[in-house]
């Protein structure tokens, strides 16, 4: 089924504080499509915004060509994989993910819960009460009970946050596979970089109650659209220098990755002054004589008290904040 979500002008407020301010977002058929924010910039919000159980204050928001923001949330045909999965605790897995079939009064029920399951690889614990299964467990049978109720897109709130560091991996792999198997489209809101950057199709940012940008991971972090978004995007932030060291003009400044320097007699000198290994990299967080920080990766160790030389060999430019082609 093809499936086309968006959100036209999107204002919400709790009280006085605006979570969104006019938002815009577009999300197209297929997509593994990761909304990506810092805790508290409304992810969660946003979910419960198109699944209905939230209203907004302003704006509509339109699946397949039909406006459904004043719709009740059974009538969306929209699944939700809550942040703490919601799973009912006294009742059975099998039981978990008929709940919503049942609710619709949909016939076939066993055999849906059982495909759903081998999709999940989690047949042998139908029977098992919900309290006494794994975390891993319980995000399979959160999605199993989004799948069976065969929506026209999922939305998932972090669902991996829960997961140890080593599940969390191969969950990542898993619920893209699943994603693919389904053919449809997946919502996927969370904090972790880590995660959009293993996922998603294309990333939307938010910040100050609208998107940022939306855009694959690898133009994010190599062409954030604001200085921002560099800073924001990455394991370090991107380095910022006045234009003048290139040649540039006074109202530019420049911005660069800590890939995107090298050691050579020509550049900007700098004093490193601390120091992050990772593996056989050093990531060398450095001062120019101006005063600017500036984090170069390389090869080789250094100290703290080290004077290097260093040239910017590719950059963005950067006017009041944003990217100048
Ligand atoms: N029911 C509510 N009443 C009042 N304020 C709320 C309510 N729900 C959320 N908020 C506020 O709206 C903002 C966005 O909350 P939301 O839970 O959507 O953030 P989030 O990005 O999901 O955060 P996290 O990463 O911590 O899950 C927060 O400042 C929060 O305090
Ligand atoms: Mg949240």
């Amino acid at each position: 089924m093809s499936t086309k979500l968006e959100i036209h002008g999107l204002t919400k407020k709790y009280g006085n504080q605006k979570v969104f301010d006019n938002l815009d977002l577009s999300i197209e058929d297929n997509e593994f499509f990761v909304v990506l924010g810092p805790s508290g910039t409304g992810k969660s919000t946003l979910l419960k915004l198109i699944v209905g159980i939230e209203q907004p204050d302003a704006g509509q928001i339109i699946l397949n060509g039909k406006d459904i923001t004043g719709l009740p949330p059974n009538k969306r045909n929209i699944a939700m994989v809550f942040q703490n999965y919601a799973l009912y605790p006294n009742m059975s897995v099998f039981d978990n993910i008929d709940f919503p079939l049942r609710m619709h009064k949909i016939h076939g029920i066993r055999k849906k819960v059982e495909e759903a399951a081998e999709k999940l690889n989690i047949s042998d614990i139908l029977k098992k009460n919900v309290t006494r299964i794994s975390g891993g467990q319980k995000q399979r049978v959160a999605l199993a009970r989004a799948i069976v109720r065969e929506p026209a897109i999922f939305l998932l709130d972090e669902p991996l946050s829960n997961l140890d560091a080593r599940i969390r991996f191969s969950a990542r792999e898993e619920l893209k596979r699943i994603q693919k198997d389904l053919d449809n489209t997946f919502v996927f809101v969370t904090h972790d970089q880590s995660e959009a950057a293993s996922m998603a199709d294309r990333v939307a940012v938010l910040h100050d109650g609208k998107v940022e940008q939306i855009a694959p991971f690898a133009d994010l972090y190599e062409n954030p659209k604001t200085e921002w978004l560099g800073d924001f995007i990455g394991n370090y932030p991107m380095n910022f220098l006045p234009g003048n060291v290139t040649g540039e003009p006074e109202k530019i400044r420049i911005g660069f990755r800590s890939e995107w320097l090298v050691e050579d007699d020509s550049g900007v000198e700098v004093t490193v002054e601390a120091m992050e290994i990772a593996g056989d990299t050093y990531f060398l967080f450095c001062r120019t004589g101006g005063g600017d920080p500036l984090v170069f990766k390389t090869l080789k160790k250094r100290s703290p008290g080290d004077k290097l030389k260093l040239k910017v060999t590719r950059y963005n430019r950067y006017e009041n904040g944003s990217l100048v082609a």
